[in-house]
């Protein structure tokens, strides 16, 4: 049932204490379960890991003092405290290495602390949408149990104009204040494309300070940002990173455990997962996932227990964007 590298990874977690990664893994079992047909094993896993994550989480936590964003803060910050988790997500192996990385060395800190390394932290996510990259931020967070922070930058341009780089200053002291994972979607919006000709002055004008604030930030926080197209910025952006992890649209292996994981519950032992896998071949994470819950909602409100096929076929295909004009 369980592959060898799992058996180790429960070893390695429980020797380690890593209470979070022990329960990543046995969510990955329940998976693996699911995937073959083993829905009530699946079903049991579930809920005895909801049960050890209720438990571990006392009434007072989170962590971290629920920090809500205050006074000018509260426009330009907002604050969530995900319990996502890497393993709920379906990754390709080396961004999934890359993420992996980020969490270890964070939660080693100290021990990296003793020889004066410094865990990464400030890291850029490049990809198109919906492939990932506001969830990996979420995911970040909650491996972490650290508050999430969202700026919104296309936002902030558009409410404080000339004000930008006093509002980032702003964010940048919240990060020193207080540890959480500061993500900054949608840096595009820096990058003057999109932005009407006379703001392209200050977009650019903003993006500088951005940078200069990145680079000389020595707080504890994670600094993430998103961008759409890695082009759009030049390499001077890269270079303020410890870490540029390019994610892309799914592979034909991630296409089908991304339906298969997204359908377990309902899927019958007759589904043709070839079938809906070729449906789905050119969608991204996010219309695979658009899709899998359309066809289900549609079982469930026509009071069907298993979804059909040929449904999800369907549901697939109206997510393709439509070639005509
Ligand atoms: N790698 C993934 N694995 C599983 N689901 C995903 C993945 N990437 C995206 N999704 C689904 O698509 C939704 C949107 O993804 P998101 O992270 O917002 O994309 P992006 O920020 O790259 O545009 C997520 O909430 C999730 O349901
Ligand atoms: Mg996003």
């Amino acid at each position: 049932m369980a592959t060898a590298e799992q058996i180790k990874a429960l070893l390695e977690s429980h020797v380690e204490g890593d209470d979070d990664r022990f329960l990543s893994t046995v969510l990955q079992l329940a998976e693996h379960a699911a995937r073959r047909g083993h829905g009530k094993l699946a079903q049991e896993l579930r809920a005895m890991i909801d049960k050890a994550r209720e438990a571990e989480r006392p009434g007072s936590r989170p962590p971290t003092p629920l920090a809500q964003p205050r006074g000018e803060l509260a426009g330009l910050l907002g604050a969530s405290y995900p319990q996502t988790r890497l393993a709920d997500m379906i990754l390709a192996p080396d961004i999934r290495e890359q993420l992996d990385r980020v969490v270890r060395e964070q939660r080693q800190r100290d021990k990296l602390a003793e020889r004066r390394l410094h865990p990464r932290r400030k890291l850029l996510l490049v990809g198109p949408p919906g492939t990932g990259k506001t969830y990996s931020a979420r995911a970040l967070a909650g491996e972490l149990h650290l508050p999430l922070f969202t700026v919104a930058l296309d936002s902030v341009i558009a409410r404080y104009t000339a004000d930008t780089a006093a509002k980032l200053r702003l964010v940048f002291e919240a990060a020193a204040r207080t540890r959480g994972v500061y993500f900054f979607d949608d840096l595009d919006a820096l990058g003057g494309e999109r932005a009407n000709p006379g703001d392209v002055g200050e977009a650019r004008r903003t993006l500088s300070s951005f940078l200069q604030f990145i680079e000389q930030d020595e707080s504890d926080s994670l600094l993430v940002a998103a961008i759409h197209h890695g082009a759009v910025l030049d390499r001077a952006l890269f270079r303020r990173y410890d870490d540029l992890i390019e994610f892309a649209m799914p592979d034909p292996e991630r296409v089908l455990q991304t339906l298969q994981a997204r359908l377990a519950a309902m899927a019958p032992t007759s589904i043709d997962w070839n079938l809906i896998a070729k449906a789905g071949a050119g969608l991204s994470y996010a219309d695979l996932v658009w899709a899998c819950d359309d066809a289900a909602k549609d079982a469930v409100l026509n009071d069907r227990t298993e979804i059909a096929t040929r449904a999800v076929v369907a549901a697939l295909q109206r997510r393709h964007k439509p070639t005509r004009q």
